[in-house]
């Protein structure tokens, strides 16, 4: 920063208002998105319009006591993440201060001091770099010099920045370093060039890979009805609507904590202040599962109150997923979670009402479309960058929308979907009923069940009595089971359940059975909150199981109530809170029991047994 104010020429402000600040004097120099600095003041803005004799700002911080011919300065860069050890369990704002020195240093409450200037990351702390590369090896962007722990969890590894290569004339020896010390020097073309462990990359600009790969593999949530019906790749997105109350933090704070990705990157966007300080401090707290450890160090947090600036909560996303796609360029999986994207839309609207500009739907400006596929489109599983082959890493995306009134036609909605690949709908109905998670099994959808099937395929646990029910025929029968259930919803109501023919009689039961014993979850319950694969399927199968032999038990004249009254129910009902993950071969037990039940029922009544009503 202070570089380019060496060679500054000034502009000089010609008008305020609120965020937004015109300038004249840089008009010639300028371009879109290069950030401006109000020299005596501090604070930094983005360009957002040029004109012919002015440009127009937007301030990342409060405009109070500027005034008009303050001098401006272009910085002739556009807003950029530092990208280096000491990201993960740290607390940003949208434009990378670090908020637990700014909740430490201003009155407590996230106000900062306007203009203070402080670094992202620290650059006294040392980390300890082992070098992996040797004096006059040729290296290409993406090849890794050497490596820091960066937290017990995760390792990063320093990378040549995308853009760069040449021969490596100079490492440091394995030791301790901050990361503003030189680390290397790669020679090209005769001339030298000297790197720390520092990469800038501007946020609206994708990080380069080679190439891209199509998903193919799910991203476990542990959440049974995700991970059966609407499942998510790593790479993949989706958006998580719905309206107040009905789970959507609660969604993303499980899958913080229990989806597979080594990487997380949490956006809290908008909300009010004290609800992000809550999920600060419920984060702060949440121990890893897998490793025991605090799952901070395998986190990057971003916060965006609706009392900080507009237009940092504007590049909040940008930024994020910016972090993440350095870690996926370390070949790591990262999940994104952006909560949520209509207050993050909100500053859009709020920026584009400033400008005057001509609204579209509902206020919300005409690109809020390009800005929402901008942002989805950098999610994807890529081979990435640097010589050593076979490095892939997958950036996920997932992105709560809060519909007022949980319309879903409404804009943000409707255009997300135009760009996500799977919709997990969240309905005020099923949450008011305690349904949780309460993703509408009929309007949701995931267009990855293809690509995943294979993953499913090799981890199968093939039952004798139902041959060929692999993860994909599973989920065909259940959205089978669920939408005849959906289709005799209305007869139903008009006749009376009793007066529908045994069968059908008999999909009601087992729909019911589907939703109150494996739908739904409880994410607060030890046992309950995560469902791993192989009790996934043994759970699903003995559902499908029951309902298999039951349609036989209905075919040679047994009842409903014969079936409604079999002992086992009670059990597969209570698998979800009573059996762990690592003792799902206990299901094998309930399974063998039912069996038996049946036979036994089979028995009593001899085989041929018609019962007559
Ligand atoms: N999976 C779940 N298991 C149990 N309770 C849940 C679950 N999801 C949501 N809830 C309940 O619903 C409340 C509201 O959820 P929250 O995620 O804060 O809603 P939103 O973010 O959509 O406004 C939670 O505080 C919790 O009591
Ligand atoms: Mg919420």
């Amino acid at each position: 920063m202070n570089d380019s104010k060496a060679s500054a020429t000034y502009g000089y402000i010609s008008s305020v208002s609120g965020s937004l600040i015109e300038i004249k004097g840089l008009e010639n120099q300028i371009r879109l998105h290069d950030q401006v600095q109000i020299v005596e003041h501090n604070i930094i803005g983005e360009v957002i319009q040029i004109y012919s004799d002015h440009v127009i700002a937007q301030c990342f911080e409060s405009t109070n006591g500027i005034k008009l011919s303050d001098k401006v300065i272009n910085l002739k860069e556009s807003l950029s993440m530092e990208l280096a050890p000491g990201l993960l369990s740290n607390i940003f704002d949208g434009i990378q201060r670090p908020l637990d020195i700014i909740f430490n240093s201003s009155d407590g409450h996230g106000f900062l001091e306007i203009g203070i200037e402080m670094p992202s990351i620290s650059r006294t702390k040392k980390w300890h770099f082992t070098p992996e590369k040797k004096i006059n090896e040729n290296l290409e962007a993406g090849d890794i010099i050497g490596t820091v722990q960066e937290s017990p969890l995760i390792k990063h590894h320093i990378m040549v920045p995308p853009g760069f290569f040449g021969r490596l004339t100079y490492v440091v020896k394995k030791g301790d370093y901050s990361i503003e010390e030189e680390i290397y020097k790669l020679e090209h073309n005769g001339e030298e060039k000297s790197f720390n462990m520092i990469q800038k990359w501007p946020i609206y600009k994708n990080r380069p890979y080679k190439k891209r790969i199509p998903p193919n593999e799910p991203l476990i949530t542990g959440m049974r009805v995700i991970d059966l019906l609407f499942p998510l790749a790593k790479g993949g997105t989706v958006a998580v609507p719905g309206g107040f109350g009905t789970g959507k933090t609660v969604i993303q704070q499980s899958l913080a904590k229990w989806s597979d990705a080594d990487v997380i990157i949490f956006c809290g966007v908008g909300e009010r202040g004290n609800e992000i300080a809550d999920v600060l401090h419920q984060f702060s707290k949440i121990i890893d599962p897998k490793s025991g450890r605090p799952l901070l160090e395998r986190i990057v947090l971003i916060a965006n109150t609706s009392n900080m600036p507009v237009s940092a909560r504007e590049a909040s996303i940008f930024s994020g997923v910016t972090i993440g796609e350095y870690y996926r360029d370390m070949g790591y999986n990262v999940a994104v979670l952006a909560d949520s994207t209509s207050r993050w839309a909100e500053s859009l609207r709020e920026i584009s009402g400033l400008l005057e500009e001509m609204p579209a739907e509902e206020g919300y400006p005409a690109y809020l479309p390009s800005k929402l596929s901008n942002f989805y489109e950098r999610a994807g599983v890529v081979s990435t960058l640097g010589s050593d082959t076979n490095r892939t890493g997958s950036l996920t995306i997932i992105g709560s929308v809060s519909p007022p009134s949980g319309d879903f036609s409404e804009p943000v909605t409707a255009t997300t979907k135009r760009f996500v690949q799977a919709f997990w709908a969240l309905d005020a109905r099923l949450a008011y009923s305690k349904h949780y998670p309460a993703i509408n099994w009929l309007n949701s959808y995931s267009n990855y069940p293809e690509n995943i099937t294979e993953w499913w395929n090799a981890r199968d646990i093939k039952w004798d009595e139902m041959i060929n029910t692999d993860w994909f025929e599973c989920r065909n029968q259940v959205n089978r089971i669920l939408s005849i259930e959906n289709e005799l919803s209305n007869i139903t109501q008009l006749i009376g359940e009793e007066n529908l023919p045994e069968d059908q009689q008999l999909v009601l039961f087992i729909a019911k059975l589907i939703k109150n014993s494996f739908l739904i979850q409880n994410a607060f319950d030890d046992i309950d909150n995560y469902t791993d694969y192989g009790k996934l399927l043994n759970q699903i199968k003995i559902i499908l199981l029951l309902y298999k032999e039951s349609k036989q038990l209905i075919k040679k004249g047994f009842i409903i109530d014969d079936i409604k009254n079999l002992t086992i129910i009670n059990n597969i009902l209570r698998i979800s809170h009573t059996i762990p993950n690592e003792k799902f071969n206990d299901i094998m037990k309930i399974k063998y029991e039912l069996l038996k039940e049946i036979d036994s029922i089979k028995y009593l009544y001899g085989d041929q047994h018609q019962r007559l009503i």
